[in-house]
């Protein structure tokens, strides 16, 4: 299939765009590399053996966007495109929901335009909100969030699944993501935060290379065996596995499915320094700090749906995504910057 990556070139969308390859599909990326570098669509064909199509574009741009379904046959989109840091979507949601939902409804509107009618979206576990007690099971109903990022995904999926339901042509795959991590095993693509790090593995990372003095874990008193947040960490190419069998599902189905993505076993933060320390062999200093806003003690997935529908099973440890992670890093100390 020839498979159109709005936001292929960040974090999820480069290790997708590889494993499409390999598993020999065509990829065609747009990206505006917002949040991404050109760089990482380079390596992307080094690893997959093939040559990407690329554009440098806005998916808010109808214009463009439109272009691109012209001058290329696409069967199925995924779309990454996303800005997805919590705190600053608490200080600029207007931006948040212009770029997420805009971007959403381009694509859709130009599928419609162009007869394409297969879409899996970059959901998040952050759609069951506080309301659900983990595991998290797809049947349950959506919740309330703490932040506009996570609402975005919320209404997203809203939109996606009314448009599927005017359109019975339509395909719509919404994929939950966990705690992506990790990192491609040979250590050339991997993830790559402008600025501090909001999230936990590449805040590690960095303090592990020396780039940051030490992490602050953001709170010890939660209602946790060890005190700190329970997280269903997975590596993120068993996440771009999942993407390759959603999309070879989407050729033979029709209507919305849902799947979570995650590996269904539950770590804290202090277990991930540990892992990390002990894959690696680097010391990583740390503090125990006030709780974070917005963060919630424990979630996981119950992955069985994707296991049973797509047969999809995660294959990596939390060793191999502490030790390709470091790789990464190691290799790429300003990640693809320098
Ligand atoms: P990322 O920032 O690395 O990748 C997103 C890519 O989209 C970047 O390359 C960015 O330049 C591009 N982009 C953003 N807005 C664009 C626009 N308007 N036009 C063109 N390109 C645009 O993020 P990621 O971690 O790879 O996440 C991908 C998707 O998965 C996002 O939608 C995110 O919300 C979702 N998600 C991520 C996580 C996570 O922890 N990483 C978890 C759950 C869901
Ligand atoms: C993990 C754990 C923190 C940083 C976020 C989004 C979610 C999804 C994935 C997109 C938590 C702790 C972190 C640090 C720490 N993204 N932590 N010190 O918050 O589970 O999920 O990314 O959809 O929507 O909310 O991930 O990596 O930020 O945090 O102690 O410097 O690490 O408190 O317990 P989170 P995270």
């Amino acid at each position: 299939m020839k498979v159109l990556l709005a936001g292929g070139a960040g974090y999820i969308g480069s290790h997708t765009a590889v494993q499409l390859l390999r598993a020999g599909h065509e990829v065609v990326i747009v990206d505006d590399f917002s949040n991404s570098s050109p760089e990482a669509i380079r390596r992307v064909e080094e690893l997959g053996g093939k040559k990407v199509v690329s554009y440098e574009a806005d998916v808010k741009d109808k214009e463009k966007v439109r272009q691109i379904f012209r001058e290329n046959d696409i069967d199925c989109v995924i779309h990454f495109a996303g800005l997805k840091a919590v705190g600053e979507s608490v200080r600029l949601p207007l931006k948040y929901y212009r770029n997420n939902i805009d971007t959403t409804l381009t694509l859709l509107e130009c599928m419609e335009e162009a007869g394409c009618t297969r879409f899996v979206f970059s959901s998040s576990a952050t759609v069951y909100g506080e309301e659900n007690d983990p595991p998290y099971v797809e049947t349950m109903k959506r919740g309330s969030c703490s932040n506009p990022y996570g609402w975005t995904k919320v209404m997203m999926e809203e939109i996606l699944e009314d448009a599927a339901k005017a359109n019975p042509k339509l395909t719509v795959i919404l994929l939950r993501y966990f705690n992506p991590i990790g990192a491609h095993e040979s250590g050339r693509i991997g993830e790559d935060p402008q600025g501090i790090p909001n999230n936990l593995m590449p805040y590690i990372a960095q303090v592990a290379v020396g780039r940051r003095d030490h992490l602050t874990v953001f709170g010890g008193d939660y209602p946790t065996p060890d005190g700190t947040c329970l997280r269903d960490y997975i590596h993120v190419m068993d996440l771009a596995d999942g993407h390759v069998k959603a999309v070879e599902y989407a050729e033979n189905h029709r209507g919305v499915e849902i799947f979570n993505l995650g590996t269904g076993t539950p770590y804290s933060v202090l277990d991930i320094i540990k892992a990390f320390e002990s894959a690696t062999g680097v010391k990583v200093k740390y503090e125990i700090g006030p709780r974070r806003a917005g963060d919630l003690p424990k979630f996981w997935a119950d992955s069985a749906k994707a296991q049973k529908v797509l047969g999809w099973k995660t294959k990596r440890s939390l060793e191999d995504m502490c030790r390709d992670t470091w790789k990464w890093q190691k290799n790429n100390p300003m990640g693809y910057g320098k």
